[in-house]
């Protein structure tokens, strides 16, 4: 399928939620308008993260832009904010940048509730380094006033989730319950193309994804796995080590190539750092629906029920077999 087959398919993901969609009559159309408002939020951001690089350069000059660029996740929350209370079709969102949850004036109001990290991987932004946007969506049962209750379920609740990646082109993983697709803006036609359909992790990988840096603080599971990583008993090939330390590009390319992505829990951190709202369950919900598994070293990642907005919890994520290991070290800790 060449990248012209794709222009003239003309499968843009607004189409595909739509073809998506029609398969649940029930549904009025409001899940096709929300995702059309996140898709506005990523082309803004990713024009946005595109431009800081210039603006940098303008910058050197007066140096100011060097703040400015920093801004990057403030402005990219605040996009995603306008652009989910316009949609109208949502009633509570949670941000990475927001200590509490926003809850939707009422004529405003719809019946999702997203999660999102405007912007993840900020620490890469200066160095041009893959940056994302990480989202998840849960749907009210019915029309009540919203509280946070609303939004501290398990992840398996979600109807929805994806990521988009700023990187050499900007790409959107979505799943909406029926398997994972891969969509690429295409600039010259500001639409986002079905470019990866269906997307299916492999079985077992050879990369492991792990800030090695956190070694000295371990529990024993993770050491012990790693270990088997670098040296494996069973007279096989070592994994190689590739670490991005932005979480969208590190599970994009797990997704992709397979392998395993580990953010486990350290003496100093006994949660790990990553979130479990709009980090963990997201991603959790993809891989498990690309065929993969998500473990927080304790129990099924899309399990977990948070009790707090911004509560973070340990995670290893990615191909079936890989996760089944740690998930048998972890076992035998007891
Ligand atoms: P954010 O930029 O949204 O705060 O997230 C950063 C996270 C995640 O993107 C990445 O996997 C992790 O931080 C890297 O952490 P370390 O630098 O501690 O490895
Ligand atoms: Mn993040
Ligand atoms: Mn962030
Ligand atoms: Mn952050």
């Amino acid at each position: 399928h060449s990248a012209e087959a794709h222009r003239t398919d003309l499968m843009t993901i607004t189409r595909f939620v739509l073809n998506e969609q029609s398969k649940h009559p029930e549904s009025r159309g409001d899940f096709t308008i929300l995702l059309s408002h996140i898709v506005l939020g990523c082309k803004f951001v990713c024009t946005a993260v595109n431009k800081a690089g210039l603006a940098k350069l303008i910058g050197l000059a007066g140096e100011t832009n060097g703040e400015e660029q920093k801004k990057l996740d403030v402005l990219s929350n605040e996009v995603f904010i306008k652009a989910l209370v316009s949609s109208g079709r949502t009633c509570i969102l949670v941000s990475e940048e927001d200590e509490n949850a926003i809850i939707v004036e009422p004529s405003k109001r719809g019946k999702y509730c997203v999660v999102f990290d405007p912007l993840d991987g900020s620490s890469n932004i200066d160095c041009g380094v893959s940056i994302g946007t990480i989202f998840g969506i849960y749907a009210l049962k019915d029309t009540h006033e919203p509280t946070i209750e609303d939004v501290l379920l398990p992840g398996k609740n979600m109807v929805a989730a994806g990521y988009c990646m700023y990187g050499s082109s900007c790409t959107l993983v979505l799943s909406t319950g029926a398997g994972v697709n891969g969509f690429t803006l295409d600039p010259s036609l500001g639409e986002f193309i079905l470019t990866h359909p269906d997307i299916k992790i492999p079985k077992k990988g050879k990369i492991y994804s792990v800030n090695e840096g956190n070694a000295k603080n371990w529990d024993r599971p993770t050491a012990t796995y790693v270990e088997k990583c670098k040296f494996p008993e069973d007279g096989s090939s070592p994994k190689s080590l590739r670490y991005i330390g932005s979480m969208v590009a590190d599970v994009h390319r797990t997704l992709l190539y397979g392998g395993i992505f580990l953010y486990p829990a350290d003496k100093k951190s006994p949660n790990g750092k990553l979130r479990v709202l709009y980090e963990v369950f997201p991603m959790s919900f993809l891989m498990e629906q690309a065929g993969g598994q998500a473990f927080t070293g304790k129990e099924r990642a899309l399990d977990l029920v948070p009790t707090k907005l911004h509560e973070r919890s340990p995670i290893f994520l990615g191909s079936h077999d890989d996760v089944e290991e740690i998930k048998a070290l972890y076992a035998a800790e007891g």
